[in-house]
């Protein structure tokens, strides 16, 4: 039997995008003795975890994701004694600290990827990347037509040794983050001392970045739409990799865990991930890609339940991260509602997401309810923007610099008399920060702080069952086992709330009736008996089945 107490399973990480989380030395980017001094507030917020983006020296070409060196730490984010104190500091307080890990590619300042560039065709150290012969006369075209995820080929040819066009090499990012060859032994020994090497510091956790491209087809085929098997997502081998990790985390004290970044058509697919042995948990981007619908959230919520339920994983759920657009501004968009709309909507969906089983991961700032910033083009640093030629407009919008304090030029990003933040913050964000919104009882920062306070104290413990229960349309009504409710109006017009003890509320109310877009945590006085009758919509059994005595006619509920 698995334990059912590993922290990982029903925690909630907070995910600090460090360039631009706390500055500490005026240079304008943010550090990790920012994040130490902040951690504090990390604590009072009531998570149990942070996760941490890359800080390893890197040239920064796609800000840390492309590492020249996996055993230090960019000088520009401080150094390994700094993050040694981080983690000291991060565990007095509670605080569980997830680092991020980039196997996928290195950079192209990597000692590695050099002492590729400068050997010859098939040599060693070539092999410990894909570097191929070119196709067409004089191989003067890409070995074939992948595509880089930034836009533009995946490939880019090297010169040879007399300064003539030569091979070339494979990154499916930017050209500055060569793919690693994992069928090579040599990739794997050297990513298990990585791990070792950061697992003995005491880290608690591993994010594994691109989790499903490690493997490639051998072959190098052309993508073909309709293949059964993609040549480079989600291929059988890279299962493997991952139980060879997971040997190495079981083999070090505590409840160490590895989340995997992986995106896949099927939910069952990225069970895959979770099945045993392998990943403990992997993200669950469905919410992310969904439009504020209650019957989609629906949707999305039994999906995944049903798909970790049956490799007996703990799921997660992702409303933003430095990848997406923000919650705010993307509840807004769609139906030209403005940002108070999609705040008010941001909040409801927080409610649902932490009335859930599972891990909830919090991208920094959500808590202040940031919006997507409208970054002007000459600003912009994402390679995403570049590599397009300008026609993806990057995701420099949703990583703006923290506001902390209210006053300009950084609103306490940076020390006063700094370098100006790397990415320019909006007129509007003094009324956002933090110092702001802690003088405000009815700020979103205060409502988070009071539902992930709510959260420990009314779902811990509770077994992972989710009912859901019969409702008007345009609403979603969750009933956990103690007869815990959250129940969510994405209709226009006000709904009826279940009859029990209100808890906490995404907005207030101005009559009994539940508001369009916002969402309420209710106690009832006994768990929910979905009618025989009319049996529920969803219904998700905790794996196992309920625990004995509760709700015995719920079994009724459609799964
Ligand atoms: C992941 C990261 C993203 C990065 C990419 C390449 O998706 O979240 O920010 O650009 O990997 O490493």
């Amino acid at each position: 039997m698995p334990e059912r107490d590993e922290w990982w399973r029903n925690a909630a990480c907070y995910e600090v995008y460090l360039r631009s989380f706390a500055d500490s030395d005026g240079d304008g980017l943010g550090d990790l003795p920012g994040l130490r001094s902040r951690l504090p507030y990390l604590h009072d917020l009531g998570i149990d975890a942070i996760w941490i983006t890359p800080f390893y020296p890197s040239p920064q070409v796609d800000h840390g994701y492309d590492v020249a060196d996996y055993r230090d730490v960019d000088r520009r984010f401080g150094t390994l004694a700094d993050f040694d104190g981080l983690l000291e500091e991060a565990h007095e307080l509670g605080l569980r600290v997830i680092i991020d890990l980039v196997p996928n590619h290195t950079s192209a300042q990597h000692a590695h990827f050099r002492a590729a560039l400068a050997t010859g065709s098939g040599s060693a150290e070539r092999q410990r990347y894909h570097f191929r012969p070119g196709a067409g006369r004089a191989g003067i075209r890409p070995p074939n037509n992948w595509r880089s995820a930034f836009g533009g080929p995946a490939w880019t040819r090297v010169t040879g040794a007399e300064g003539q066009p030569a091979e070339w090499y494979l990154h499916l990012h930017h050209p500055g983050q060569p793919d690693l060859n994992w069928a090579n032994p040599a990739v794997g020994a050297e990513f298990e001392s990585i791990l070792r090497f950061w697992l003995d510091r005491g880290v608690d956790g591993l994010r594994i970045d691109v989790a499903m491209s490690l493997a490639k087809d051998p072959g190098f085929p052309d993508l073909r739409r309709g293949d059964d098997q993609h040549p480079y997502h989600n291929r059988p081998e890279v299962h493997s990799i991952y139980r060879r990790w997971r040997t190495v985390l079981d083999s070090y004290p505590g409840d160490r865990m590895m989340i995997a970044e992986a995106v896949a058509p099927e939910a069952s697919e990225l069970a895959r991930y979770v099945s045993a042995g392998e990943c403990h948990q992997v993200f669950n981007f469905a919410w992310l890609e969904t439009r504020w619908s209650a019957a989609e959230f629906g949707r999305v919520i039994k999906g995944t339940l049903e798909s970790v339920r049956a490799v007996d994983a703990s799921p997660t759920w992702v409303l933003a991260s430095h990848d997406a657009v923000r919650t705010v501004s993307r509840y807004s968009a769609p139906s030209r509602a403005g940002e108070a709309v999609g705040l008010e909507r941001a909040r409801a969906a927080l409610l649902v997401m932490l009335s859930l089983p599972g891990s909830a991961y919090v991208f920094q700032g959500e808590e202040l309810g940031l919006p997507q910033v409208d970054v002007p083009p000459a600003a912009r640093r994402d390679p995403r923007w570049f590599q397009s030629g300008g026609s993806m407009p990057g995701r420099d919008g949703s990583r703006v610099p923290i506001p902390w304090t209210t006053g300009a030029p950084s609103y306490g990003f940076s020390p006063a008399g700094s370098s100006p933040p790397w990415l320019p913050q909006p007129a509007s964000w003094g009324e956002l920060s933090v110092a702001t919104q802690e003088r405000n009882p009815a700020s979103t920062l205060a409502f988070y702080r009071k539902a992930l306070q709510l959260r420990r104290t009314r779902l811990a413990g509770l077994d992972d069952g989710v009912v859901i229960l019969p409702s008007a349309p345009g609403t979603l009504v969750l009933a956990r086992d103690t007869g815990f409710v959250c129940a969510l109006n994405c209709g226009s017009r006000p709904a009826r709330p279940p009859a029990g003890e209100l808890i906490l509320s995404s907005t207030d109310w101005p009559d009994s009736l539940l508001p369009p877009n916002s969402a309420a945590w209710f106690q009832l006085s006994a768990p929910p008996r979905p009618n025989r009758g009319r049996p529920a919509e969803g219904h998700v059994e905790p794996k196992g089945g309920s625990k004995a005595g509760a709700h015995p006619e719920s079994q009724t509920g459609r799964c």
